[in-house]
């Protein structure tokens, strides 16, 4: 099959392909995404086998509005409402009991479904034009880096799908934050751009996922992810940093401006001078560095408010190794 790119133009024929049971890669807010309609379970299915992803592991279906959430879940709570009125369109996903339209085969087989209304305008579009709930997974070979751009998707994606639409550089960079709300306490399962205390301001009380997943909890967070195809560690210091590279002359550090000053290497790649511009730059530095670069040496974020998040990710990334 041959992989064809374009822009804004080809909506509706990326609209189409869903209607007819294709699948295709879209742009959103956090990342690429790969994208088949929500009931119609022989496309679900080629989603799994373009990215070699476990069946137990549950796909996020994304609505344009909250006029579709009828369809998707079969009952909203009040604390829900509150989220999709203070957080959409953008990064939440929202855990709730599915509606039974929604086949098992989207779900892993859990009565639970996770749903986002993403803002980049591109999706919406989609969904609008598709005219249905969209089942989309991160448009990457199951366990690595997720895309943020077009060209990331290709390189995973390349004769696999017909279609992806270009919508450029995704602005937030990681993935969505998912809170559950199905149970007695809302319980954050996967950190992200819409921090604890963000959420903690419209429900009060928010539960972090701290557990090891050994249940269907947050079937993904077992699995390794976000995983370079070079060793990954993280830096404490930059001192730490240029250790390591003064022994591993053909190693990276990836890290924000007032870290890189201080490090002492020949190969840096700059993350701007944000937490949101490292949340931002992260996935694409790590694809880039991966193949030029023996190994890679990340800045170690703190553990506030978005740099957590992205904490939360280069732990997967570095398997938790981190240089002191
Ligand atoms: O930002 C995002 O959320 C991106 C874009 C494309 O929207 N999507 C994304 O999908 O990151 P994916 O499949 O890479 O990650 C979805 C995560 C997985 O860890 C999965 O286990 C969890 O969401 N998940 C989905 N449905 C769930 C459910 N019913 N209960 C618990 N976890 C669920
Ligand atoms: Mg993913």
């Amino acid at each position: 099959m041959r992989t064809r790119v374009g822009g804004e133009e080809f909506t509706e024929e990326a609209a189409q392909l869903i209607s007819k049971g294709e699948i295709v890669a879209f742009p959103t807010e956090t990342v690429y995404g790969l994208g088949a309609s929500a009931y119609d379970e022989r496309a679900v299915a080629k989603i799994f086998e373009a990215k070699g992803r476990p069946q137990d592991n549950p796909l996020i279906v994304h609505i344009a509005d909250t006029d579709m959430l009828d369809k998707v879940a079969a009952e909203v709570p009040e604390g829900a409402r509150k989220l999709f009125e203070k957080f959409s369109p953008g990064p939440l996903t929202v855990i709730l009991k599915k509606a039974p339209e929604i086949p098992f085969s989207v779900t892993a087989n859990l009565n639970t479904v996770g749903i986002r209304i993403p803002s980049h305008p591109m999706a919406r579009a989609l969904i609008k034009a598709a005219g249905v709930g969209i089942a989309a997974p991160s448009a990457n070979t199951s366990k690595r880096i997720s895309p943020t751009t077009a060209a990331h998707v290709l390189e995973d994606m390349n004769g696999k799908i017909p279609l992806i639409l270009d919508g450029g550089e995704c602005a937030v960079g990681i993935e969505s934050t998912i809170v559950d709300m199905t149970k007695d306490k809302p319980i954050i399962l996967r950190p992200g751009a819409i921090t604890a205390e963000m959420l903690a301001e419209v429900l009060g009380e928010v539960k972090t996922f701290s557990g090891e997943v050994k249940v269907a909890e947050a079937p993904g967070m077992k699995y390794t992810h976000y995983a370079p195809t070079v060793p990954c560690y993280l830096a404490a210091t930059a001192e730490a940093a240029s250790r390591f590279v003064s022994e591993n002359a053909e190693a990276v550090v990836i890290a924000r401006d007032g870290f890189l000053e201080k490090v002492s290497a020949k190969n840096k790649v700059s993350l701007g001078n944000t937490a949101e511009s490292m949340e931002a730059k992260i996935y694409s530095a790590m694809r880039g560095a991966e193949k030029i670069y023996c190994a890679i040496v990340a800045e170690l974020p703190s553990d506030k408010g978005v740099e957590a998040s992205v904490k939360n990710r280069l732990m997967k990334s570095s398997g938790g190794k981190i240089l002191y």
